[in-house]
């Protein structure tokens, strides 16, 4: 979604902007724009399209502000052109501003600055806030930083914004509700971001705002206080991201990058967790919980998209090893229903970057009917992570590709561990079957590799069916998450429509769309349903669908009565989703790239969803 980058300092403003908006690409946007504030000039410049659009206009240009702000948008009130961009204008031209969210009330707030005579250039949400700034600078005669927490106070929604004055080329200020803010702070100098990837370059210092919080540098100076006025002592946090981590590092795209990079994130994500030579499963997060998850009635895990589908497979881990009753929901469905929750409720929340708004408003909703929640976030910090009671990081690095892959399985690494902990509190796994899944686990990210020896295959695969307009995926038990996973990951970067099912349920109606233009993939790893499976696949191609199966190394029947096989390494069944996700990202990236997308910023997409 929309990005925020602002600088203040001795550094020329404009080419540090202008990298960092090229870091926030991977949100998802459809124009950017800068403003800068130089010989109390406030200039703004703005475009349709992508960011080299915007650094094509202003090539030439000599732009030695020090200070600016910049902004990625994703549209929300009014389409995408260089109007709508970001920053926008005060009525008189003397404030600037950038916003991530949306104002609910500016129709309302509208109408009364257009009786007083402002007048709007944009469709959008923003513009309205800056002029109601101004508007209540002017009514009020106060500070520009009273009159931005007294309008702040009146409008209902979400912001992070940065908003600038030609009167006082020494300020920014800066506030957030709902949407992050991270604020990194140099030596006589300040960045504003949406997340770190903009600052890191320059410095690990940083502090993540708080909802209702106001940040003001003055003069060289960062104070923060709450609308109310309340001084907060600002807690500066050490960042632990690496720069090489937010570069593609000599792959084509990020996707591919962070699918190859999986042995890895697994790895990390186990690290200083599991010992399985010593038996030892530790989770310090949630250590002192344990007990507490172990009594739980009921879990119920929320989630959206990639993240929703990890809530699916750990459904079927903590049933089986914890033997306790687990709900897995979309969070955009719970917060709208009335969910039956208690304290007597676990709720796991599961997000990659920690800002998903209907994630965090499930779990703001949980938590008001008492229940403890816990969090399995990637971005160390997130909003989410914060929101939560405790929770398991799942460190997986950052993830720029908008289509999540080393999310996904760091995420289910991560709910196996607590599943796999859970159990063993509970007593509900033999000792051998808990030093079993240790083991496995640690062998993972080798298996993960070994899949990688098929890339050529699979992208040979891929080329044959570059131009299918349909895809199903198919697989059952823990496979059936992984199937609706490999038509989410087809369908967002390759834009061909991709469903994905338990397989048994084919026959109760995707049935009727095989015939010999249809690919199905079938999940059919050697695990308890595998002569299930194979009944399902002889059931496509006796109507002549086109079967790729995805099986186990050895497996010399499915090969027989199939059109293409991928084989993956054979694991323990309850971790199968590690491996045989893997030739599915792989399919998606490949058919993608043939296909000439932009995988790593696919149409219409955002990487972290931070609106309803
Ligand atoms: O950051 P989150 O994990 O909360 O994001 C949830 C979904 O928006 C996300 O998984 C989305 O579906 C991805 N594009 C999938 O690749």
């Amino acid at each position: 979604m929309c990005g925020i980058v602002a600088y203040i300092g001795n550094r020329k403003a404009y080419p540090l902007i202008l990298k960092g908006l090229k870091r926030l690409e991977y949100r998802g946007y459809d124009s950017s724009g800068i403003a800068l504030l130089e010989n109390n000039k406030l200039n703004i410049y703005k475009k349709k399209g992508k960011v080299a659009d915007l650094e094509g206009e202003l090539a030439g240009k000599d732009l030695q502000a020090t200070i600016g702000i910049g902004h990625t948008r994703w549209a929300t009130h009014g389409e995408p052109n260089d109007v709508n961009a970001h920053p926008h204008y005060s009525n008189n031209r003397k404030l600037s501003i950038i916003h991530n969210g949306i104002i609910e009330n500016y129709s309302s707030i509208k109408q009364n600055l257009i009786k007083k005579g402002h007048i709007f250039l944009s469709d959008t949400d923003t513009e309205v806030l800056i002029h109601f700034i101004e508007d209540i600078q002017w009514e009020t005669g106060g500070s520009l930083e009273s009159a931005v927490k007294l309008a702040l106070k009146e409008v209902v929604g979400a912001y992070a914004i940065v908003v600038m004055s030609v009167d006082n080329p020494r300020q920014l200020i800066a506030a957030r509700k709902g949407s992050p803010l991270v604020i990194g702070i140099g030596v006589d100098e300040y960045f504003f971001a949406s997340d770190a990837t903009p600052i890191i370059e320059y410095t690990k210092n940083v502090v993540y705002l708080d909802d209702y919080e106001v940040a003001v540098v003055n003069d060289g100076k960062l104070s923060i206080q709450n609308l109310d006025n309340t001084e907060t002592i600002p807690y500066i946090q050490k960042l632990e991201m690496e720069l090489d981590t937010i570069e593609k590092g000599g792959y084509e795209h990020f996707m591919i990058k962070e699918i190859f990079e999986q042995p890895r994130s697994i790895t990390d994500s186990m690290r200083g967790r599991l010992h399985a030579g010593e038996g030892q499963l530790l989770l310090g997060g949630l250590n002192n919980h344990l007990d507490n998850l172990a009594a739980a009635n009921r879990i119920v895990i929320v989630g959206c998209g990639t993240s929703w589908h990890a809530g699916l497979v750990a459904e079927y881990l903590f049933e089986e090893l914890a033997r306790v009753n687990v709900e897995v929901e979309y969070a955009s469905e719970f917060r709208y229903r009335n969910p039956v929750i208690n304290e007597n409720d676990i709720v796991i929340a599961i997000s990659q970057s920690g800002e998903t708004a209907d994630t965090l408003a499930a779990i703001e909703l949980a938590k008001s009917k008492g229940a403890t929640i816990f969090g399995v976030c990637n971005v160390v910090g997130s909003s989410i992570a914060r929101a939560t009671h405790a929770g398991a990081y799942t460190h997986a690095g950052p993830e720029i590709g908008v289509a999540s892959t080393k999310a996904f399985t760091a995420q289910v690494t991560v709910l196996a561990l607590m599943a796999i902990a859970v159990a063993k509190r509970k007593g509900t796994i033999s000792i051998e079957t808990y030093q079993e899944l240790l083991l496995e686990l640690e062998a993972i990210p080798a298996k993960v590799q070994k899949v990688f020896e098929n890339a050529s295959k699979i992208k040979e695969i891929a080329f044959i069916f570059t131009y299918a307009r349909n895809f199903i995926y198919l697989g059952r038990g823990l496979n059936f998450p992984v199937a609706l996973e490999g038509a989410l990951k087809l369908k967002e970067i390759s834009y061909i429509h991709a469903e994905g099912y338990p397989a048994a349920e084919m026959k109760h109606g995707p049935i009727a769309l095989i015939d010999e233009d249809m690919p199905v993939v079938f999940l059919a790893t050697k695990d308890s349903s595998y002569e299930k499976i194979v009944s399902n696949i002889q059931e496509v191609k006796a109507r002549k669908g086109r079967v790729i199966a995805i099986i186990t190394e050895g497996d010399t029947f499915i090969p027989g009565i199939v059109d293409f096989v991928i084989e993956v390494p054979k694991t323990h069944e309850l971790l199968t989703p590690l491996v045989s996700v893997i030739p599915l990202q792989l399919l998606s990236y490949y058919i993608a790239v043939m296909r000439g997308r932009n995988v790593d910023q696919p149409r219409n997409l955002a990487k972290s969803v931070t609106v309803e």
